[in-house]
């Protein structure tokens, strides 16, 4: 946990944000797996930890601004709990160690809801994602369970938005703590790749360094040699000599800030020529971002940059052809690569997501798009010192979608449908690392790189 100051401050900054009204912020509940007493491993509500710190399970935070007043409601353990789980602090003591001095059992919350309605107090809150919360949501303002987006405060989604989009110093200092474990993971990952051995079993060793170093790993790791399956999942199938292993993966620190990375690594050790052409397009996306991405520049142009980038390359070999400019504006190149440039990291491995994307990515002056590839794009707007972006472009040959788009004869003026043909079974490449935004530019998180050049991959892997 950070100094309780921090969490004082946050609150106070909210308040100032919001200006009126009451503030409900619901941590998590236990989440039961097949019976309530094999839960889920327990994780925070993000902006519950953000303004509240506390890691337990069943609390809820009010901050009433119209009263000036802030509020943990919890119920204390009893000694059955004890037995099983051991002492855990009171709800008070829970409370004190973020600056919270009012606390009250879960029963009463209700009395203090009802008592600011009747005020004609605003209850603010931010959208659900979790059914147990939706229902407790209902109960206490009266709205039906699924009502919680629709109904959510536009007014509070953003003060959150404008606090956590912008890391603070200790928030850095976190999310390379992340990167730190990232690395360890990745690293691993390339030096066990070879034939034979299991998508699974990789995925289970870096997510056991993620587990013993960090809380957690940050998602469900993406480990596959069907790199073309953008959430393609390990499975049991030994890895093939000959294609590649798209690895996606992260931490979370024990302030639970994430990474997110991704590499490639080839499975006999060596790229072949056609894996080279391609990953070399990525790597010069990934690169150019790196080189661009500063305060003031719309993240929405080092998308379409990026993908620029991809289609001069798949045009080199003969992949794509015509005018960069309107093959890109068409939407032709996302047949390759199908989803955004990046998005927002931090506490949330896609940032806020939760609270809305277009509060979080988008703006009066960038709107979400409806174009196919470009709808995938999380964020758009201008990018500001303290902002943390994944910049992860990537191609792709999904067999389905070559197929779908050549039967209906989409964008044949740019794509050559036939010299495709022999990358069907290709997979796919991403090449993904975690930037923050600084007053100048752009540096990437952590105090190392995982490998990625494709001479230093090779190199890396065949050493001892
Ligand atoms: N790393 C997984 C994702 O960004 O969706
Ligand atoms: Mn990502």
């Amino acid at each position: 946990m950070f100094a309780k100051e921090i969490y004082q401050q946050r609150r106070a900054e909210l308040k100032k944000k919001v200006g009126e009204g009451l503030i409900l912020l619901f941590g998590n509940n236990d989440a039961p797996n097949n019976y309530a007493g094999n839960p889920y491993r327990f994780r925070q509500d993000s902006c519950f930890l953000y303004y509240f710190g506390q890691k337990r399970e069943g609390l809820v935070g009010v901050i009433d601004i119209d009263n000036d007043q802030e509020y943990i409601f919890g119920d204390d353990i009893d000694i059955d709990d004890i037995i099983w789980f051991g002492y855990v602090p009171s709800v008070s003591e829970l409370a004190a160690e973020v600056g919270v001095t009012n606390t009250a059992p879960m029963a009463q919350l209700k009395t203090v809801i009802d008592a600011a309605k009747n005020k004609g107090q605003t209850i603010h809150f931010v959208p659900q994602c979790r059914h147990d919360l939706m229902i407790q949501l209902a109960d206490l303002v009266g709205i039906h369970p699924l009502q919680s987006k629709e109904k959510a405060s536009v007014k509070l989604i953003k003060a959150i938005v404008d606090m956590r989009a912008v890391k603070k110093p200790e928030e850095i200092v976190e999310l390379k703590a992340a990167a730190e474990i990232g690395y360890k993971m990745h690293t691993t990952a390339q030096k066990l790749c070879a034939p034979g051995v299991t998508e699974k079993y990789i995925a289970g060793v870096i997510e056991g360094i993620a587990m013993s170093l960090g809380d957690r790993y940050a998602f469900q790791s993406i480990l596959s040699m069907h790199g073309e399956i953008q959430h393609g999942f390990p499975s049991h199938t030994p890895m093939e000599a000959g294609r590649l292993m798209l690895c996606d993966a992260g931490a979370e620190s024990k302030e639970n800030y994430c990474s997110d990375n991704t590499r490639v690594t080839p499975i006999s050790g060596k790229f072949t020529q056609q894996q080279r052409d391609i990953y070399s397009a990525v790597e010069a996306a990934h690169d150019w971002v790196i080189e661009n991405a500063k305060p003031g520049v719309k993240w929405l142009d080092m998308h379409l940059g990026a993908c620029r980038i991809i289609t001069e390359h798949l045009k080199a070999i003969g992949l794509m052809k015509g005018d960069t400019e309107e093959a890109v504006r068409s939407g032709a190149h996302a047949m390759f690569m199908p989803h955004g440039l990046g998005h927002m990291m931090g506490l949330d491995v896609h940032d806020m997501e939760g609270l809305g994307q277009n509060y979080v990515g988008f703006d009066e002056e960038v709107q979400p798009s409806t174009q196919f590839g470009l709808n995938c794009l999380r964020c758009g707007r201008r990018l500001q010192p303290g902002f943390v972006m994944t910049d992860e472009p990537g191609i792709y040959f999904i067999p389905h979608l070559i197929d779908l788009w050549k039967s209906q004869g989409m964008h044949k003026d740019f794509i050559n449908y036939d010299a495709v043909e022999p990358f069907r079974n290709f997979g796919g490449v991403r090449l993904e690392d975690d930037i923050l935004i600084t007053d100048t530019g752009c540096q990437i998180v952590g105090d190392k790189v995982i490998p990625y050049h494709i001479d230093e991959v090779e190199e890396f892997i065949a050493k001892d």
